[in-house]
């Protein structure tokens, strides 16, 4: 197995899709940082534009994985169709670094979309371990793991924080992301000892340091909240200037995931920190001691408490705090809050993201009720948190109000699918089209009617309402319509490649039966039964010159 620590020099910043534009326009050597950051799950099997961009800065700089859907603690079994999303990405984009979080996000096949905290047992090291073993063995190369942030530490405990992380090491030969921010965090919530964990870790096993900006919770001052919306904290710079001075250089990368500024100006905050560093001499230097393991083998069981996270998301238990304790700043209601808060909110923002025109159409505070009222019914189990937003569509058709009348929900319905089928198709994986009909010659003329059409990622749309100009208004001007009238209309939508420009395509209704059918492999002589024999060549061809066939062979 082939180890890879760190061969990364200097700084990085965290690569956010605001900045590509400007980092491809920038002369190399202009730029402050060195390499970048990628959240792997934002370019995992998918294909387009994003992914375009994403191997040109590739081209030019350094880059590192970072992922938060291993869900190394967790008691499911790891997620292979992720590992093998992972293994494909990081064939083409042959990254210096693949990392992922200590910590968990699977139970019983669904995910908490967040890093929920894994207890330092002997335990659950014993079974992280086995874990990275897993992983690295599948991807056939060593993995990092970062220190968490956490706002509830667990009653059980049979090592501390750098214990724990530098046991895990020795055992898999995996390497450390040590986020700076994130030991102040947990300093400051849970009462963990920060210069105790730096203490605790070998040096050498860092491949590099994240830094980033917290922030007090606006009403629960008890707690400061890992959100890398802020600029670094002035404490956790100090906190860096301490890791330098016990770990020695190392290379560190700004995070930024939410108040994104412009890249000048992280740009400028990543200057700064080289300052730091210069001013860490080497006489400042901490000796390191060797800090004895206690180990206390007792197994104890995770399923307890996964199980009470999971019901804590839900919204219906709170055991989770008979196994938690305060040691911190943080209380406990205050730290079970921030998880069970978070949950939801999260899944709103992604949701409104996702369905911009719809949330305007409901207004915001209604589309909250439906958003929880959908959240609460629904198990999500993809690492992708776009993909919650699949079912939204069937949910309001199917849905019952006391305030909509079922139009009102068709008509929500309806643009629900459009947005999904456009979001769908944005980073839909690349495929190579026919865009000749001369394949078909190569068939007998008995052969033609058994056979089965491959399509490329498309939508098919049946609506209800004439939904396309409210989107068309929405996205140029920003203006919602009044409701239309009723009035059923069909498309076929495609990614035209390599231009990614998403084409739309009306179609008639039997048309649509006519493509459906042949996009969900049925024959050609079964789906043709919704058209004339006379029309079945001349709407074959227009699926071909739209590009949306893939493959031709015979049943
Ligand atoms: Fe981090």
């Amino acid at each position: 197995m082939e180890v890879i620590h760190s061969n990364l020099v200097g700084w990085g910043l965290g690569l956010r899709r605001e900045h590509i534009p400007d980092i491809l326009a920038a002369d190399r050597g202009s730029l402050p940082v060195t390499w970048f950051e990628i959240i792997t799950e934002n370019y995992l099997g998918i294909g387009g534009k994003q992914c375009n961009e994403i191997a040109k800065i590739r081209s030019l700089y350094p880059m590192t994985f970072h992922g938060v859907s291993l869900s190394l603690g967790s008691i499911d079994p790891i997620d292979v169709n992720y590992l093998k999303a992972l293994k494909s990405l990081a064939h083409v984009l042959q990254p210096t670094i693949i990392s992922d979080h200590l910590s968990w996000t699977r139970y019983q096949n669904r995910t908490s979309f967040d890093l929920l905290p894994v207890p330092y047992t002997e335990e659950s090291l014993a079974h992280i371990a086995r874990r990275i073993d897993q992983v690295q063995s599948y991807l056939g190369r060593s993995i990092c793991i970062e220190n968490p942030s956490a706002y509830v530490a667990y009653k059980n405990r049979d090592y501390t924080e750098g214990q724990f992380l530098q046991e895990i090491v020795r055992r898999t030969g995996c390497g450390l992301i040590l986020d700076i921010n994130n030991l102040y965090v947990n300093q400051a919530n849970l009462g963990f000892n920060a210069v105790e964990t730096l203490l605790s870790i070998n040096p050498s096993t860092i491949a590099y340091m994240h830094i980033a900006g917290h922030e007090i919770h606006p009403d629960l001052t008890d707690v400061r909240v890992d959100t890398h919306g802020v600029r670094v904290n002035s404490e956790v710079e100090e906190l860096y200037k301490v890791a330098l001075s016990v770990c020695g250089p190392t290379p560190i990368m700004l995070e930024r995931d939410d108040n994104i500024p412009a890249l000048e100006i992280l740009c400028d905050e990543v200057r700064e920190l080289k300052k730091l560093a210069r001013e860490v001499s080497k006489e400042f230097r901490v000796e390191r001691e060797e800090l004895p393991l206690d180990l206390g083998v007792i197994c104890r069981g995770l399923e307890p408490i996964h199980a009470a996270f999971f019901n804590l998301l839900d919204r219906k238990s709170f055991e989770i705090s008979e196994l938690v304790t305060q040691n911190g700043m943080a209380s406990v209601a205050s730290g079970i809050k921030v998880y069970h808060d978070a949950y939801h909110a999260r899944l709103r923002e992604a949701l409104r993201g996702t369905f911009p025109c719809l949330a305007a159409v409901i207004g915001w505070e209604h589309f909250g009720t439906i958003c929880n009222d959908y959240i609460s019914l629904t198990q999500f189990s993809n690492f992708n948190i776009r993909e919650i937003g699949r079912d939204l569509p069937e949910y309001l058709y199917k849905r019952h109000t006391n305030y909509l009348s079922s139009c009102e929900n068709t008509l929500l319905g309806d643009v629900a699918r459009a947005e999904w089928a456009f979001v769908n198709l944005y980073d839909a994986p690349d495929c190579t089209s026919w865009k000749s009909e001369e394949v078909l010659t190569e068939f007998s003329s008995e052969d033609i009617s058994d056979l089965v059409f491959k399509f490329r990622p498309h939508q098919l749309l049946n609506l209800s309402f004439p939904v396309m100009p409210i989107l068309d208004l929405f996205l140029e001007q920003g203006v919602i319509p009044p409701p239309p009238d009723q009035g059923h209309s069909y498309f076929l939508i495609v990614r035209e490649d390599p231009s990614g420009e998403i084409l739309r395509y009306k179609i008639s209704g039997d048309e649509y039966l006519f493509f459906n059918g042949l996009s969900q492999g049925r024959p050609l002589y079964e789906a043709a039964s919704s058209i004339p024999p006379e029309q079945v060549v001349s709407e074959l061809l227009k699926l071909f010159r739209w590009g949306v066939i893939t493959g031709v062979s015979v049943t």
